[in-house]
């Protein structure tokens, strides 16, 4: 591979399709049609593609991947090719025949989403009232055999409830539990005045991850991602640029992370162009950022260079329009003041406004924003 690293993941986001509108979706500001979406057969070659890269694991998401129709055949032929699979669902259209015939096409794990603990908490972020689905959906995920796994976003409307959430994925048979930060891209860096934490809260909440950490120690794994925000420095975004994974998107572009489409300054390669290991090894987009050469100062002459990587690309590009600058998350990037500026608002609201007002002002990822309606 002549040095350049070897990607383990795939993250195959197979549709932009998805019954949920939450304030804090990742998926890029213009979503895709479904006409844009990659055929079948064509998932079936960037899957080959893939394992033949050196990917081991496929991540199905979306959107909602469940909306694919033909998920078995993608599932079956990564089975086939020994690559283990996870489906990243809202849990939203799964029925036990749908669990049944995905578990039979030799799907491994399914990491089930959740807003808050109750039907407010999923209404307020997610615009949907089908929070007795998602119970439904763990229950099938549990009798369909597969290990249970959970994700829900943190931010200052859930925060609060931290400890309620625990429960209800105590209650609903979780093995593993993601308890995810806020991270500022896409919907949430529009929403980021109402989903900022304050520095209270965030103590708070970090008192109840532990203590419920040790207590469910034997019984539910749950990890905290930082709210980066709030850290001296970023963190090392994806192992680095183009280090550890790529992402499939709908329409068959490939990006070194879920977020990249946003930057809008660069060229990104799709597989109806060319196969996934030119892409990898050889498109300028993701050798734009490999390693360490790239770096401006402070990152080229910083100890912690090989650590974070100089944090974020995507982050860097949200917030200075270029995606080669020091992460402003960073306490030595010119551009920190960006984040300071964030973490006083956030620290000088009430944080405790109620949903209704909240309502108001949150803008909802809204279904099928096409291009032309960006
Ligand atoms: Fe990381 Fe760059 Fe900040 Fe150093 S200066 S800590 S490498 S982001
Ligand atoms: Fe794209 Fe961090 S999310 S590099």
């Amino acid at each position: 591979m002549n040095g350049t690293p070897q990607p383990y993941g795939l993250l195959a986001e197979v549709t932009h399709q998805c019954p949920l509108h939450c304030v804090y979706c990742s998926n890029p500001l213009a979503l895709l049609d479904r006409q844009d979406e990659l055929a079948t057969d064509d998932w079936v070659r960037v899957i080959r593609e893939a394992a033949e890269l050196g990917v081991v694991q496929v991540h199905f998401s979306g959107g909602e991947p469940l909306v694919r129709g033909d998920l078995e055949t993608l599932v079956a032929e990564c089975r086939g090719l020994g690559l283990y699979t996870n489906l990243i669902t809202s849990g939203l259209g799964l029925t036990p025949g749908r669990a049944d015939s995905l578990v039979s096409a030799g799907l491994n794990s399914a990491q089930l989403s959740i807003q808050g603990d109750a039907a407010e908490s999923t209404n307020l972020v997610a615009a949907s009232k089908r929070f007795d689905k998602k119970e439904d959906a763990a229950r099938i995920i549990r009798e369909s055999g597969l290990p249970l796994n959970m994700n829900v976003v943190l931010h200052r409307m859930n925060l609060s409830r931290l400890d309620a959430i625990i429960d209800v994925c105590v209650q609903w048979g979780a093995e593993r539990l993601e308890l995810a930060n806020t991270q500022y891209y896409g919907w949430a860096l529009r929403n980021r005045d109402l989903l900022m934490p304050s520095k209270a809260q965030l103590d708070e909440a970090v008192g109840v991850y532990e203590r419920r950490k040790a207590e469910l120690a034997e019984r539910m794994e749950l990890l905290w991602i930082l709210p980066d925000y709030y850290e001296p420095y970023p963190k090392p975004c994806m192992g680095g640029w183009a280090q550890t994974a790529l992402t499939v998107a709908p329409d068959g572009v490939v990006y070194p992370c879920p977020v990249a489409a946003e930057i809008t300054t660069m060229e990104f390669s799709s597989v109806r162009d060319h196969d996934l290991e030119w892409i990898w090894q050889k498109s300028a987009a993701f050798e734009a950022f490999r390693g360490t050469k790239w770096m401006p100062d402070p990152c080229r002459s910083c100890s912690r260079k090989e650590l974070d990587f100089g944090g974020c690309r995507c982050q860097a590009f949200a917030l200075t329009g270029d995606p080669g600058r020091t992460d402003p998350v960073c306490m030595h990037s010119p551009d920190h003041h960006l984040v300071q500026d964030a973490l006083v608002r956030a620290n000088q609201e009430d944080a405790a406004a109620d949903g209704d007002t909240i309502r108001e002002k949150l803008l909802y990822r809204r279904p099928r924003t096409s291009a032309r309606e960006r």
